[in-house]
């Protein structure tokens, strides 16, 4: 079964032909980071009019890629939500009218089921269940997965996703967006244990995480240290994802523990992160957990993930409805099926 799949949640316009919900055949994503970059941030209204503009090449250019014709795929999965309104908009808008036009089945795919469902497109996954650790720009989510459309919600972060908080950092040392990349080579030159940032455990809530703090602890050192803090940048930085990392590590395997589970997955933008990945390893072969990261370009948005999600939702006879609006928050909700 061919599936094409689209996504225009955030930043990046992204349209994908997968097999099956396992393998892809085409995968293109369209960066707008030059469009947002001089703002140091995502500019919602730039985001949707560059989806417009670039979604029917984009989808051109999967199909072209999969060196099929449209008259091949079997149905079409897209990001519904959660994501920015007027950029989810385009693509659900785009999706429906494609499938309409050529008789296709149509799905709205939740945007985090797509993060998860991206490790199902790489060699060797996971069976079920498995917990998963899900670290994007949006979102920061521990899940129990038991089935293809099985979430239960263990925890969730209070305020600023891992990924936000990368961001703004970055953007607090004028490192650029987005800051994740950035941060994660510049740490590589700098120390991780020279400055202590703070770690929410939060041991009263122990599966929900809090990244504000340690942006606020990051801002008032550069305050206090402000005459010296230049060539401090890759220390601190270093020390921030130092921090960051501990806190994901040490709730993801408590969550595994909490559920006698020995599968771990790790997916969404922060899961690129190559400190991130290292800790992982290091600790899943401590504690003898299968560990399961997506390629760095599966981590990051992408459509395949959409359809690879998308897939699964198809097969089972769920189909889109001309009336179906986007969704920009509360997702988390929406995929928890125990
Ligand atoms: O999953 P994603 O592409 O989009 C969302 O659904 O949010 O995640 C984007 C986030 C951004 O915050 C970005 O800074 C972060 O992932 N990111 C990274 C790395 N690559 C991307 N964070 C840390 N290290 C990286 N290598
Ligand atoms: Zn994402």
């Amino acid at each position: 079964m061919l599936i094409l799949g689209i996504d225009t949640s955030c930043d990046e316009t992204a349209a994908a032909v997968v097999r099956d919900g396992t393998e892809i055949i085409s995968n293109v994503v369209a960066s707008q980071i030059k469009v947002h970059h001089p703002y140091g941030g995502v500019v919602p209204e730039l985001a949707s009019r560059k989806h417009i503009e670039w979604i029917q090449p984009v989808v051109c250019d999967a199909i072209d890629k999969a060196e099929i014709d449209s008259s091949m795929l079997d149905g079409v999965a897209v990001t519904s939500g959660p994501g920015l309104i007027g950029a989810l908009l385009v693509g659900l808008n785009f999706a429906r009218a494609f499938a309409y036009g050529l008789s296709l089945p149509w799905v709205g795919v939740n945007h985090l089921e797509g993060h998860i469902a991206a490790i199902f497109l790489e060699e060797d996954p996971p069976g079920f269940p498995f917990v998963a650790l899900l670290v994007s720009g949006g979102h920061t989510i521990l899940y129990y997965v038991t089935g293809t459309a099985a979430f239960e919600l263990m925890g969730q972060t209070r305020d600023d996703a891992a990924g936000e908080a990368f961001d703004k950092v970055s953007k607090m040392l004028g490192l650029g967006y987005p800051g994740g990349k950035a941060i994660d080579q510049l740490s590589q030159k700098g120390d991780p244990i020279k400055i202590d940032f703070p770690r929410a455990y939060m041991n009263n809530y122990r599966f929900d995480f809090s990244f504000s703090g340690i942006k606020t602890s990051v801002a008032r050192y550069l305050q206090t240290h402000s005459a010296s803090f230049e060539a401090e940048i890759p220390d601190i930085v270093a020390g921030f994802q130092e921090a960051v990392i501990d806190v994901l590590v040490r709730k993801a395997f408590e969550a595994l523990q909490e559920k006698g589970c020995n599968r771990l997955v790790v997916v969404g933008g922060v899961a690129a992160n190559s400190a991130l990945r290292k800790r992982m390893e290091a600790e899943a072969a401590r504690f003898g957990v299968t560990l399961y990261i997506p390629s760095p370009e599966l981590c990051t948005d992408n459509a395949a993930m959409i359809a690879a999600a998308g897939y699964h939702h198809l097969v089972k006879g769920e189909r889109g409805a001309l009336d179906m609006d986007a969704f920009s928050k509360g997702a988390a909700r929406k995929i928890v099926k125990v």
